[in-house]
Parts: structure tokens; C-alpha cells; sequence
């Protein structure tokens, strides 16, 4: 039977008492950790987010009722025990903060029983990522995902503060709105007061941020939930956190400047220098170099372009790739010569994944011999300069793909990435920041056979390549840039389009007409007509640049209650299904058989990714 609190009053966290309490009577309350009857003596071990303190229970201090209770204790019932601090009367344990004393307890009430928990409350568990999630609630009791979401907070704070001394306000947006311009899909709310229409939960606050802006904050920030509908990966989540930022009167320097002295101020709190300035790369540098516009910098393996070594030469493959404007590029796998055929057979299969027809090796013995799947095509001259030009050396595995550029970079980008995980190359707490900048404004999108916003409509191109707009689009970089961190993009920005008529000849290449430009856009467009600062601006994924500090890989470790793959919640069971009722009042009904048809490529969608 569960007891009241009256008339106790907690004294501190269990892991705050140190040896000056001694002596002193107490109140502890907390969860029980583990409770160990030896006959006349019962030893507790009490926990909160603050740590362990022991209690140690004997009849003749607590008298016959509590001793009673203390042997009905079980892991996660909660107590509260008064009793006096003093030094351990067993062992010291050197491993517990509070090693040294113990509570000998006068009284002890059982404020809440427990049912065995479906796994124990411990650091390091080892148990099913489902289960965890069934039960968040006791998955966040244990200690490493309370260090996570202590440190998450202390982010926040350190995070707010900085940016208030430097001139920022925070200031809230709605989360009722329009839909925002990110790329992916919208959450959709739908209204009862308009039947019919819907509100569009944000992507991201970027035309309110504008907006303000256009309002004389100046310098705004906020700490967003921003919502997208799109598959879920170890750094994405449907629902996540930005920190999120916009500037006026400035350029890309000073967005970059406040937020890498933002970042090193957040690093110092896990004991990171991060030296400043951070460097800088362009996109088509870490494209022609890594394959990636997100590079991992903690090794190296770097792309070689081959292409005019192979060209015309008796490799179809190879040949035909370059005559079709596309190009060959190769890794080279230090000290992967010996790598056996079945593994680089996996690495082929890999490469597929990514679209690739296939993967070209070459392994360089330590003899000097070679074995590759395609020199045969090759005349001996040019076979050796291919070598040269990787820089190829006895004992290293050469690895090339042949396609459209776009096509051989994302394969060797993630190829590059797959193998250092695979050959142990990554060293471990290593940061490694870059800034990726000069975007490409533009990419071609195939199927709609016309250009899209690389990152959004309002993103200003660079001066210099103004001209180019009409003339060769593709080749327009944008004052756009992404903060990298160890090969994730942990937040992007950019310099936003303040003048008309650049902006109407961005819709203009976006294909919009000015009547669905004005649609979508009106009360931005309409507040651009009475007067806009320039302006820039960048979002940090919050729930990333945590993950990271945290020393986690996935970010569901620092997500209070996260959503897992198919973007639902184990614990609440959302989404699901509703009350006609609730159906009635807003005018939708359910179709079975188109919902039986959405069921079924969803279901197609998922063996495809699997
Ligand atoms: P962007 O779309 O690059 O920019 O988003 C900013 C950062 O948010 C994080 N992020 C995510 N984190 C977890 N789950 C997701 N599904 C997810 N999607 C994005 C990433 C990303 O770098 N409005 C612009 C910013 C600006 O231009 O100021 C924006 O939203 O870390
Ligand atoms: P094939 O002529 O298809 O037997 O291929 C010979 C070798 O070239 C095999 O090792 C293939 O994996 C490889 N290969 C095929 N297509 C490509 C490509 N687009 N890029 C690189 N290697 C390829």
C-alpha cells in the first residue's frame, strides 16, 4: 500500500550527500535500485537522476514496522527514508560518488510500489530497442539517457545565453501555419472552423523568421519543433528540434562567425576545443574530393578523377561513361590488396545500392602482381598510369565506378564512408567541423524536366554568378552553406534574396508563374514591398549537435519519447485511428479502399528499402 509524503520534506538528491553530511539526519527519496536482505541487516541502494546513496536498515534503529517494510522492498518501488549520514560501515565502494557514507535509516515509508520492471533500470543495457521504447518512461530513469537529457538541457541554456548576449531575442512562431518550402513532405492538421481546408505543421520557421525580420528584430532565435513527413534514418526523426537563427544587415561571414564561436562555446562544455575559424571548403571541392557535400574529415581516402587516363581506352565500361559526358573515379583502399573476393564482393553489392552498375577493382600485391576484374581491357602502358594516378602502391586495393557524376559520387562518397567503418579507420572522439559553402542554387530534377531550389526559393545566388541565371542555371551557386560535423550535417543556411527582381527571376526558373508564386508566397512577398533588411540566417538540428556531445550515434538517445521507423510512437501507439465523431466535425471520411491501396505501397515501399 502505497504511503503519503506528509510532513517529510526531501533533504537533497541522492547523489548529492558527501561526507560533510555526517551526522546530520536526512530525508532521501528515490527510486529503489536494489535491495539485499542479510537477515537482520537490510542494505538499499536509493537512486535518483543525481546518482545512489545506500541505506542501511537494522530493527533496533527503525523499529519493527519499517524493518517489515524494508523487506518487502523491490527494484523501482518509491520511497523515502529519514534517517542519520554515516561513514559506510562495510567496504567503501571508490566507484559510487557517495562511496563513502551510508543513511541509517529511523523510518521508512513505501510511497509507491512497483511491478518487475520488463528490463532492469541500469547503464549499458543490453536489451531490445522495442522494449526500451515500449516503456520510455522507465528507459529514461536510467542513468545514461539521464546524463543525455541533462547535458541536452544545459545545451539549451548555454546556447540561449550566448545568443542573448549577442544580440538575440528569442521569439516563438506559429506552429498552425502554411506550408513551409523544405522539400518534404507536410504534416497536415485539419481545420473544423474552415471544413476543407488544413494547417500545415512547419518544416521549419523560415518564412516567419524572415518575416521578423521584415519586423526590426534584428536578430532573432528559437529553440523549434519543426515537423517532416520523409523516411527515418539514425539522424532523422519525423518531429525534431532546431535551433534555429536569423540575422539582419549582415553576409554569410557574420552568420558564420556568431555560429562558430557558438559552437565552441557549446564544445567547451564537454571539454572539446574547437579551434576557430573552422575550415572551409566549397561544395564542388568536397564533391571532386570526398564525393560527399557532408564529408567526413577524420580519415582521409580521398576520390581520384581517372577519367582522362581511361579515356578511349578498351574498357567499355570505363570508355563509354566518359563519351556519355559522365566520368571514372576510384578510391584507393590503403593496404586492402589482400582484401579477399568475397569482400569486395559485398563492397560491389553496396556500391548497387547506391546506383551503381558495378564496381571495378584492381588489388596490387605485395608481389608486385595485380588481380583486378577489368585490366584485361587494358593495354599495359595504361594500366600503370592508372596506378600512378592513384597512387597506387604494393598492398592497396584500388576500387573505381564509371556513370554520370552525380551518380559516382554519391557511390564513392558512401563507399568511402562504408569502408572506413568496415577497416576500423575512424578514430574515435575526434571533431572534425567543416563548413561547406557555395552550393549549387539549382539541381535538375529529371522527372518534373526542370530546376528545383537546391535548399529554398528565397536563397540569394553569389554576386558573381548573376549573369549566369538565364544563361546556364546549373552552374549558379548560392550564398549557401552547411555546417559538417564528422560527416553529418549538423544545420545549413544562407543569405536570403531581399531584392524583387531577383526573386522574380527565381520563380521564374523554379517555374512558377507569378499567380502561384503569389499563392504560395503572398504575405512574404507582400512584407518584401515595404521595406526588407538583407538578411541571413542558419538552423542547427539541435537534437544532432546534441547527439554528438552526447557521444551517441542515433537520435532517439537524446529524443524524450521518439518515433521509430515507420514514424510511429511504441508507447502511445500514435497514430491512430479516430471517432467518426471526430471524423463528422471535420468533414472527412475514411475511403477503405483507397486506404487499402495506400497500405499496399507502403508495404511494397518498405521491402524496397529493406
Ligand atoms: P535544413 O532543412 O537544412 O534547413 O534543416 C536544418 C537542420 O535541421 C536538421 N534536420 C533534422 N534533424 C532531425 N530529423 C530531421 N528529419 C531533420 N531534418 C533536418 C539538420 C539540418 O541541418 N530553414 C532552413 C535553415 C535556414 O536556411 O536558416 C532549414 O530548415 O541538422
Ligand atoms: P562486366 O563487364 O559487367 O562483367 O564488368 C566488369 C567489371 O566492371 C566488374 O567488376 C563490374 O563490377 C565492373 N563494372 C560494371 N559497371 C561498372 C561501372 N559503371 N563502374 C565501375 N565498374 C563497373
Amino acid at each position: 500500500m502505497a504511503e503519503s509524503m506528509l510532513g517529510l520534506k526531501r533533504t537533497k538528491r541522492c547523489g548529492e550527500y558527501t561526507t560533510e553530511d555526517i551526522g546530520t539526519l536526512v530525508t532521501v527519496m528515490g527510486w529503489v535500485q536494489k535491495s539485499r536482505n542479510k537477515g537482520g541487516i537490510i542494505f538499499v541502494d536509493v537512486r535518483d537522476r543525481s546518482g545512489l546513496i545506500q541505506l542501511i536498515l537494522e530493527e533496533s534503529d527503525c523499529g519493527v514496522e519499517s524493518f517489515e517494510k524494508g523487506t518487502r522492498l523491490r527494484s523501482e518501488f518509491v520511497i523515502a527514508a529519514t534517517g542519520k549520514v554515516e561513514p559506510r560501515s562495510g567496504a567503501v565502494n571508490e566507484n559510487l560518488k557517495t562511496g563513502q557514507i551510508e543513511v541509517r535509516v529511523k523510518d521508512l515509508r513505501i510511497l509507491s510500489e512497483s511491478e518487475t520492471p520488463p528490463f532492469p533500470v541500469q547503464e549499458d543495457l543490453k536489451t531490445k530497442d522495442e522494449l526500451r521504447l515500449r516503456y520510455r518512461f522507465l528507459d529514461l530513469r536510467r542513468p545514461d539517457l539521464q546524463k543525455n537529457f541533462i547535458l541536452r538541457h544545459k545545451v539549451c541554456m548555454e546556447a540561449r545565453n550566448f545568443l542573448s548576449e549577442e544580440g538575440f531575442l528569442e521569439l516563438e512562431t506559429p506552429m498552425l501555419t502554411k506550408s513551409t518550402p523544405e522539400g518534404a513532405r507536410d504534416y497536415l492538421v485539419p481545420s473544423r472552423v474552415h471544413p476543407g481546408n488544413f494547417y500545415a505543421l512547419p518544416q521549419s520557421p523560415q518564412l516567419f523568421k524572415q518575416l521578423l525580420m521584415c519586423s526590426g528584430f534584428d536578430r532573432y532565435f528559437q529553440i523549434v519543433k519543426c515537423f517532416r513527413d520523409e523516411d527515418l534514418r539514425a539522424d532523422r526523426q519525423p518531429e525534431f528540434t532546431q535551433l534555429d537563427m536569423e540575422l539582419s544587415f549582415v553576409d554569410e561571414n557574420d552568420v558564420i562567425d556568431v555560429n562558430e564561436r557558438l559552437l565552441q562555446r557549446l564544445f567547451q562544455m564537454i571539454g572539446v576545443e574547437v579551434s576557430l575559424p573552422i575550415p572551409r571548403m566549397t561544395w564542388r571541392e568536397a564533391m571532386d574530393r570526398f564525393g560527399s557535400d557532408k564529408p567526413d574529415l577524420r580519415f582521409e581516402m580521398e576520390l581520384t578523377d581517372v577519367s582522362d587516363v581511361v579515356k578511349g581506352c578498351g574498357f567499355g565500361v570505363f570508355s563509354q561513361a566518359i563519351e556519355k559526358g559522365g566520368s571514372v573515379r576510384g578510391l584507393n583502399v590503403k593496404g586492402q590488396g589482400d582484401m579477399p573476393r568475397k569482400k569486395i564482393d559485398s563492397l560491389v553489392d553496396f556500391a548497387k545500392d547506391y546506383g551503381a552498375k558495378g564496381l571495378a577493382y584492381l588489388s596490387l600485391k605485395e608481389d608486385g602482381s595485380i588481380k583486378s576484374s577489368f585490366t584485361k581491357f587494358l593495354q599495359e602502358e595504361e594500366v600503370k598510369k592508372l596506378v600512378e594516378k592513384m597512387q597506387g602502391e604494393p598492398g592497396d586495393l584500388l576500387l573505381f565506378a564509371a556513370d554520370q557524376d552525380k551518380v559516382v559520387f554519391d557511390v564513392l562518397g558512401n563507399l568511402r564512408v562504408e569502408i572506413a567503418k568496415r577497416c576500423a579507420l575512424i578514430p574515435e572522439n575526434t571533431y572534425r567541423f567543416l563548413w561547406v559553402t557555395e552550393f549549387p542554387l539549382l539541381e535538375y530534377n529529371e522527372d518534373l524536366g526542370r530546376y528545383q531550389a537546391m535548399h529554398h526559393p528565397f536563397t540569394m545566388p553569389m554576386e558573381e554568378d548573376l549573369s549566369l541565371i538565364e544563361s546556364d542555371p546549373g552552374k549558379v551557386r548560392a550564398k549557401a552553406y552547411d555546417i559538417v560535423l564528422n560527416g553529418t550535417e549538423l544545420g545549413g543556411g544562407s543569405v536570403r534574396i531581399h531584392q524583387n527582381d531577383i526573386q522574380e527571376k527565381m520563380f521564374d526558373l523554379l517555374g512558377f508563374t507569378k499567380e502561384e508564386a503569389t499563392k504560395q508566397f503572398e504575405f512574404l512577398l507582400r512584407a518584401f514591398q515595404y521595406g526588407v533588411p538583407p538578411h541571413a540566417g542558419l538552423a542547427f538540428g539541435l537534437d544532432r549537435l546534441v547527439m554528438f556531445m552526447a557521444g551517441e550515434d542515433n537520435i532517439r538517445e537524446v529524443i524524450t519519447f521518439p518515433k521509430v521507423k515507420d514514424a510511429s510512437c511504441l508507447m502511445t501507439d500514435a497514430p491512430n485511428l479516430v471517432d467518426d465523431t471526430q471524423l463528422d466535425e471535420l468533414g472527412i471520411a475514411i475511403q477503405p479502399d483507397v486506404l487499402e491501396a495506400l497500405k499496399e505501397e507502403a508495404s511494397d515501399s518498405e521491402d524496397n528499402n529493406s
